[in-house]
């Protein structure tokens, strides 16, 4: 079965359902109320297509992208090269990156924090320190689990110009001491009538919430800021209530 990442107008097609410029004025609104200011600079690991880029080019952001497909990024620098964007992709893991100048703002979107043990979550924190100006800001959607997913289905349908996507993901549960799940996201496609499967298969090592806070605690270059629901302000998650989508938000400190 062909892989979902190297078709990435399926992929794209399959997430159109989000509104990228109202995400982007919900980051530069955090960005702005933690006293960050306007990102200048914007990294986006596992970044795929890169579905915000238009939104920060023309908030005026530079942008540099992070991620592991070729297909993914090709796509990404088509969209820079249409919007004339001053954009930089790098073809690189989320843990075993380095740019030659730091940002000052970062994010991972989509709950697309995919390390797959303990020590490449680790790695990968050093790499955004790394990346990260002092005071720069690591925006992260979903990459926490306050409501632990366990043998969950969900299905989506999107219909676009001639084209339908039936959209299942489903998570199980590999290793429950090191906390592996296996996330798949499958796509079934009729494109001007003709079918199409197409499949990611994905490990990854699930983050709860208290050990969140004390890996931050215990971390020398990030401190905790703070966390919300459904990308909202006004909902700081205080664990009364189911959480969707949430949005964490840690600084780079000296
Ligand atoms: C769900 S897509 C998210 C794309 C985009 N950020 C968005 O919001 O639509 C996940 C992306 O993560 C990339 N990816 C998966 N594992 C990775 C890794 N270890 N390092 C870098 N990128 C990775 C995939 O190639 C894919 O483009």
């Amino acid at each position: 079965m062909p892989t979902l990442y190297d078709s990435p107008r399926y992929y794209d097609l399959a997430f159109s359902y989000r509104d990228c410029d109202a995400e982007v004025e919900v980051m530069r609104a955090c960005a702005e109320r933690l006293g960050l200011g306007a990102p200048r600079h914007v990294l986006e690991i596992c970044c795929g297509q890169a579905p915000h880029l238009s939104a920060w080019h023309a908030a005026g952001a530079r942008y540099t992208g992070v991620d592991l497909s070729r297909a993914m990024l090709d796509m990404a620098r088509q969209n820079a090269g249409r919007l004339n964007a001053e954009a930089t992709f790098v073809e690189a893991d989320l843990a075993a990156f380095d740019l030659p100048e730091p940002v000052d703002f970062a994010c991972v979107l989509l709950a697309s924090l995919y390390a797959r043990d303990t020590a490449h979550l680790r790695a990968h924190y050093d790499a955004v320190a790394r990346a990260l100006a002092p005071g720069g800001l690591y925006f992260m959607e979903w990459t926490v689990d306050f409501d632990p997913m366990v043998d969950v289905i969900d299905t989506w349908e999107i219909e676009r110009e001639s084209v339908r996507v039936q959209a299942s993901y489903w998570t199980r549960c590999i290793n429950r001491v090191d906390q592996i799940y296996e996330d798949t996201l499958h796509l079934d496609i009729e494109d001007k009538g003709e079918p199409l499967v197409l499949e990611d298969t994905a490990i990854r090592r699930r983050v709860f919430p208290q050990e969140f806070l004390a890996f931050v605690a215990a971390h020398p270059r990030f401190e905790f800021v703070g966390w919300w629901n459904e990308w909202d302000l006004n909902q700081p998650i205080d664990g009364s209530k189911p959480v969707n989508r949430p949005i964490i938000i840690v600084r780079r400190v000296q």
